[in-house]
């Protein structure tokens, strides 16, 4: 019944959201398949967000939502979890992978590169016409994502790896990896348990963007899945892209105070200076980012919890308010996006902010995943080979390399 309100209160937000997204492609007749897929995905993301107002949040467990395209029977929701709980542990040799990289790598490195090295691993997966290899390789990829974002997270600390525990909820366990140590009890606190799954479900899928595009196009020449996956988690980790979220902390942090806001705001609509105000602006939303409004709601929850205090969150929601009173902003519609917040909550939690594009890229794994499946199974998709257009010179002559 959940899924049935669910998606019924999902129709009217996702005509609001198709016209958001849609409406400057309507003269595009290249873009008519991407808009056909666009609304289908469009519907889950927004059922995602939908969801976090149950009463009794599934939690991101509902990644089976993008996997099979819709939730069915407790059996196959308990099914699909049991599947993920079963994959949860690395290979022992992967944890060797890590003794090559600097303890002070920058975590979107070893991820990229991790990711790519495992599908030795795993050489069936490279049959992508057996939908069972296929779908085990998505298991996998779910599964064991947390385990290596929190054993890149040990790594960069110095600290021992702590295993997955299959009892706990994919936000718990994800937590409990990264912040248990074994000489003390971890007792997870059900708000970060929470706004862990919120951030997770808010990033886990949204249609079209550079890190999807790019997993559909590696993966449609049949590339193993985990290649294409550390392809995507390669674009994700760009300013412009996931690492908007590490940069706006470090933007928010620079600020320092809410006395040097106007200065900042000045030089981000200064053209000659390179200065963005980072987790504003999207290429699709000309709105306000409905995840952003859950992120704030999430980011008050829990610095309460925690009881922080900090200046940060001040400067953070002055210069939201700022921001979306100026008219450089109001008139080109730049409004707060989901990496504005989110990054608070994960600072509040204790993760570093080179950390917050893995977090990132772990909870994208579902959409990427879903994406290329959806790409595989469809008879009409090919090689990707997007057009281009040469403007170069027309006649070039030689010259040879001595007389140049
Ligand atoms: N601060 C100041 N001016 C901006 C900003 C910003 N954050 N974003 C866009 N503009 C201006 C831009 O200079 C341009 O002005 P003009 O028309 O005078 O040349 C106009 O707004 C349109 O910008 P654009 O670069 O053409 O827009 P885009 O759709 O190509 O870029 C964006 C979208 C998200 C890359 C951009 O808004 C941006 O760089 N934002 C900051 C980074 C950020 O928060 N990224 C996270 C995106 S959401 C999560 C995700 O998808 O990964």
């Amino acid at each position: 019944m959940g899924l049935m309100l669910l998606m019924s209160n999902a129709c009217t937000l996702m005509q609001a959201f198709l016209h958001w997204t849609l409406g400057s492609h309507q003269q595009d007749p290249a873009k008519a398949k991407l808009r056909s897929l666009m609304a289908k995905k469009a519907s889950y993301c927004i059922a995602a967000i939908q969801s976090l107002n149950w009463p009794n949040n599934p939690g991101f467990w509902k990644s089976r939502i993008f996997l099979i395209g819709d939730l069915r029977s407790q059996a196959q929701f308990r099914a699909f979890s049991g599947q993920v709980s079963e994959h949860t542990l690395l290979h022992t040799q992967i944890d060797r992978f890590f003794e090559g990289f600097r303890r002070d790598s920058h975590p979107m490195a070893m991820l990229t590169g991790t990711v790519g090295a495992i599908s030795a691993f795993y050489p069936g997966a490279m049959d992508s016409s057996d939908p069972e290899e296929r779908n085990l390789a998505y298991i996998r990829l779910i599964a064991k994502m947390p385990t290596l974002a929190a054993r890149i997270y040990k790594y960069t600390q110095g600290q021992k790896f702590v295993d997955p525990l299959n009892e706990l909820s994919y936000g718990e366990n994800f937590l409990r990896m990264c912040f248990s140590v074994p000489a003390e009890k971890y007792k997870i606190s059900p708000t970060l348990a929470r706004a862990m799954d919120k951030i997770f479900i808010l990033h886990a899928d949204h249609e079209q963007n550079a890190s999807t595009s790019t997993v559909r196009l590696a993966g449609s020449s049949g590339a193993h899945p985990y290649a294409a996956i550390a392809a995507g988690i390669a674009s994700l980790w760009g300013p412009s892209h996931g690492g908007a979220n590490e940069a706006c902390l470090n933007m928010l942090r620079e600020i320092g105070t809410v006395d040097r806001i106007p200065e900042f705001i000045e030089r981000s609509k200064d053209k000659n200076d390179s200065f963005r105000l980072m987790g504003f602006g999207h290429r699709v939303y000309k709105n306000y980012d409905p995840r952003a409004t859950v992120m704030q709601k999430t980011a008050h929850d829990v610095l309460d919890e925690l009881g922080v205090d900090t200046p940060i969150l001040r400067v953070a929601k002055e210069l939201e308010r700022l921001a979306l009173e100026d008219e450089y902003f109001r008139e080109k519609k730049l409004y707060p996006n989901v990496d504005f917040y989110s990054g608070i909550i994960l600072d509040a939690m204790g993760f570093p902010t080179e950390m917050f594009t893995v977090l990132f890229a772990l909870a994208r794994t579902v959409g990427w995943v879903s994406q290329l499946n959806e790409f595989i199974e469809d008879p009409s998709q090919r090689i990707g080979r997007p057009r281009q257009i040469y403007t170069g010179a027309a006649m070039r002559d030689f010259v040879p390399i001595n007389e140049r």
